[in-house]
């Protein structure tokens, strides 16, 4: 392997292993050829049999940004953050391609599920690209999960059926420099041959990891206004709890049924 090119992989190993999610970011406005760089890049993404079933809305006037920012119940700290962009799985532009063909498809009736499912992926892999080139720029990212089949976000992008935004990824730079979040044990995630369930001390000595690791950063108190003691668990629990989760699952059924995603 030539020098310069085992000079860039070690600087791509160093991008991924630094990675970590910003949540604060100075007011300065990104470059459009930055953000236009950001997107291409994102388009370099592998993509299920290239039906490149998905698109990026750049949320670029100011008030249309606010009100996106604002229906994904983004935290006040972040609102000045220059670049929104909503990720979303679109199978719409690919139908209407194959109805230009007239082609027979299995996308004008329920159905397509394996599609569907891949616009999903093809979507995840395109943001990740889109936060990797964004740190090549020097700029930092984060997601915002509140856009996922938020209806408020369909209708102020005028999203149409086929279209289902899954998360926005704010763009800018950090006005912060945390250190990288803690992950599971190697150990716990990759199976090799086959799968192999973790023993329940292995879970306890996880959950310990965790709960170091954030308590030495202050990662509640600092960026999730939690009270000290906060843990691990009790994010994992708070995030899972049936009673909101219910709610929160009929209202994300029936988007999926309205944008076409799914039926049952
Ligand atoms: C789909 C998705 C949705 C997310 N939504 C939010 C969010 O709404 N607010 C937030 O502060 N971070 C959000 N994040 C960032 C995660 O909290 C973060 O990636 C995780 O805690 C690991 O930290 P790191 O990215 O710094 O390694 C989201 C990440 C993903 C992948």
């Amino acid at each position: 392997m030539s020098q310069m090119a085992e000079k860039s992989k070690s600087k791509l190993l160093s991008i991924l292993f630094n990675r970590r999610s910003i949540r604060r970011f100075v007011y300065r406005p990104v470059p459009e050829e930055y953000v236009q760089k950001i997107v291409e890049a994102g388009q370099r993404a592998p993509s299920a049999c290239n039906l490149q079933t998905y698109s990026i809305i750049w949320a670029k006037d100011e008030k249309i940004k606010g009100k996106v920012l604002d229906a994904c119940w983004t935290p006040s700290q972040m609102k000045n953050v220059p670049v929104v962009f909503v990720i979303c799985a679109d199978f719409r532009r690919l139908r209407r391609t194959l109805e230009y063909l007239k082609a027979d498809h299995c996308l004008k009736q329920e159905g397509g599920y394996a599609i569907k499912l891949m616009s999903i992926i093809d979507a995840s892999l395109v943001a990740e690209n889109m936060t990797l080139a964004a740190e090549c720029l020097g700029l930092g990212s984060v997601y915002i999960g509140g856009a996922l089949t938020n209806r408020e976000v369909m209708k102020i992008l005028n999203l149409p059926e086929g279209v289902l935004p899954l998360t926005l990824l704010c763009v800018g730079y950090p006005d912060e420099q945390p250190p990288t979040r803690p992950r599971l044990p190697l150990s716990m995630i990759l199976h090799v041959n086959g799968y192999r369930d973790p023993s329940d001390e292995e879970i306890k000595m996880f959950l310990e990891h965790m709960d170091d690791a954030l308590a030495k950063e202050g990662y509640y108190q600092k960026y999730s206004n939690q009270k000290p003691g906060f843990r691990y668990s009790n994010n994992i629990q708070g995030k899972t709890a049936t009673k909101p989760m219910q709610k929160a699952d009929a209202e994300i059924l029936s988007v999926l049924k309205e944008t076409g995603f799914a039926f049952a």
